[in-house]
């Protein structure tokens, strides 16, 4: 809301509005509905806020066939002993096979781990470290969708630092949050799915079994190296790996688009290696949100439905790609927050398409299951931006009142799901009443994420969007 020119002078700590006073003209138009100070102000609890924001990305190189090129990669940076991880389910499909002729033809030596989990916990993950540790290998290279992608980053970072506890790498407050300064080994990330975008991010999500609920390990350090981002991998998905990984990418650009602005988060750092991966929404993050949004509007359906079109299935890759710039430096929110325990906590559902033998609920469709309600909660603090996406989506807000935005926004991301036959809500996959205390109290300890939403949750508030998640249409 201010126009570039006006100073600000003031942030008035109100938690109705996040107003931020400037002097000169407002703009209301819905891409300028967040405001952006260049000095430190006082958050809501009357905290100093943060003033500045990073933007941390891995390299990226996009092309189709651009796979062949990784031995030739590896060669370059002097590699001579290779981990190349990946899932039992790929082990076996073109995107590896592909990886392994490189390395084969490049002169690449390498080791294979094919046991990563989909959807990982920290059991799997100790076995990849260990594996790793073992192995005392010189580069890693990652191909799969994001289990794959961020079990390798752990194997990295702990072979890398070989005396740590798992835990001290490990988000705040189920770990201690150390920030990592020990040097990693080069990571080349092969994405085959559109979801993640891990190849561009420095998290590392898994399963804490303890407590059954996901959290991760956040920290640009542990990003990779480069990102090989190769559209014809996309074309083995099959069509509800399409769809829920592309409702990830749908969350990450919604929730980052209207996460609470970085201005606005405290504490304000002291030094810069702590300042969280997850800062807030920011005019960078901003532009690869609202992209990426645009090509899930265009291209997300094609990509399900069609198997063999390219244009749409290279879209939505690139898309993920975009998406994770924006949030793996923006962050997500309350959807992220509440899946982890809808995916930790899982009974028997086990989901469509997904080549594995335990229960599981596919991380895309953990989030996206309560975007509507998610949204017609946090509406009220930025109402521009959700009505803006809700028009991306195709929604016709021309006579759209501001205090609708989320209810405008939920009935279109209701019917993009209905279009493309989504289970209907949590009781779909053995829900009930019964377990919201316990979805509550998993979504509790992911502060890191749900204090990013922009409008402060309590037990209630949260219980009432998991009863409203329960049935969608
Ligand atoms: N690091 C991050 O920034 C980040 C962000 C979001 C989610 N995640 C995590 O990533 C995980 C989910 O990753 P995902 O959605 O990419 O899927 P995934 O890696 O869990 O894979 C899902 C299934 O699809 C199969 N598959 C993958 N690519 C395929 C292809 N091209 N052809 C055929 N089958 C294929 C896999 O074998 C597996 O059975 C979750 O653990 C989630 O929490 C991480
Ligand atoms: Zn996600």
């Amino acid at each position: 809301m201010w126009l570039s020119g006006d100073v600000i002078t003031e942030v008035v700590p109100h938690l109705a509005c996040f107003q931020i006073k400037v002097t000169g003209a407002e703009c209301q138009c819905p891409t300028h509905s967040h405001t952006y100070s260049q000095a430190p102000g006082l958050s809501p609890s009357g905290k100093t806020t943060d003033y500045a924001f990073e933007m941390a990305v891995s390299n990226i190189r996009y092309g189709a066939g651009v796979t062949k090129e990784v031995g030739m990669d590896l060669q370059n940076m002097g590699a001579k002993n290779v981990c190349l991880m990946t899932d039992k389910n790929l082990s076996q499909l073109p995107p590896v096979q592909v990886v392994m002729d490189s390395l084969v033809k490049n002169g690449v030596n390498f080791k294979v781990y094919d046991n990563v989990r989909v959807e990982p916990t920290d059991t799997s993950f100790l076995e990849a470290i260990e594996f790793a540790k073992k192995g005392a290998f010189d580069a890693f290279v990652a191909v799969g969708g994001g289990s794959t992608i961020d079990t390798c980053k752990a194997a990295n970072l702990y072979s890398c630092s070989p005396h740590s506890q798992f835990l001290d790498y490990v988000n705040a407050p189920i770990g201690k949050g150390n920030p990592v300064s020990v040097p990693l080994k080069p990571l080349i990330a092969v994405p085959t799915t559109s979801g993640t975008g891990s190849e561009t991010t420095g998290v590392a999500i898994f399963d804490y079994e303890h407590l059954k609920v996901k959290t991760g390990i956040a920290s640009r350090a542990i990003k990779p190296t480069l990102g090989l981002i190769d559209p014809l991998h996309t074309l083995h998905m099959p069509d509800r790996v399409v769809a829920n990984s592309g409702f990830d990418v749908l969350c990450h650009a919604l929730e980052s688009y209207t996460a609470l602005p970085y201005h606005l988060r405290s504490p304000c750092p002291s030094n810069p290696i702590t300042r969280p991966a997850y800062q807030g929404s920011n005019p960078i993050s901003d532009i690869w949100a609202v992209h990426a949004l645009w090509i899930v509007a265009k291209y997300l359906k094609r990509a399900v439905r069609n198997p063999d079109d390219l244009e749409a299935r290279s879209n939505m890759h690139l898309a993920s790609a975009f998406a994770g710039i924006g949030f793996g430096n923006a962050g997500v929110h309350l959807c992220h927050g509440m899946s982890y325990p809808i995916s930790g906590l899982v009974k028997t559902y086990k989901a469509k398409d997904y080549n594995v033998d335990h229960p599981l609920v596919p991380h895309g469709l953990s989030v996206v299951l309560t975007s509507p309600a998610v949204f017609t909660f946090t509406a009220e603090m930025f109402p521009e931006r959700h009505l803006e996406t809700a028009e991306i989506l195709g929604a016709d807000i021309r006579t759209a009142r501001t205090q609708d935005a989320g209810l405008v926004l939920a009935d279109t991301l209701r019917k993009f799901l209905f279009d493309l036959n989504v289970d209907n809500g949590l009781a779909a996959l053995g829900y009930s009443s019964a377990d919201i205390p316990a979805l509550v109290r998993g979504t509790l300890p992911q502060e890191r994420v749900t204090k990013l939403a922009p409008r402060p949750q309590s037990e209630e508030d949260l219980s009432a969007l998991f009863e409203a998640s329960m049935k969608l249409y």
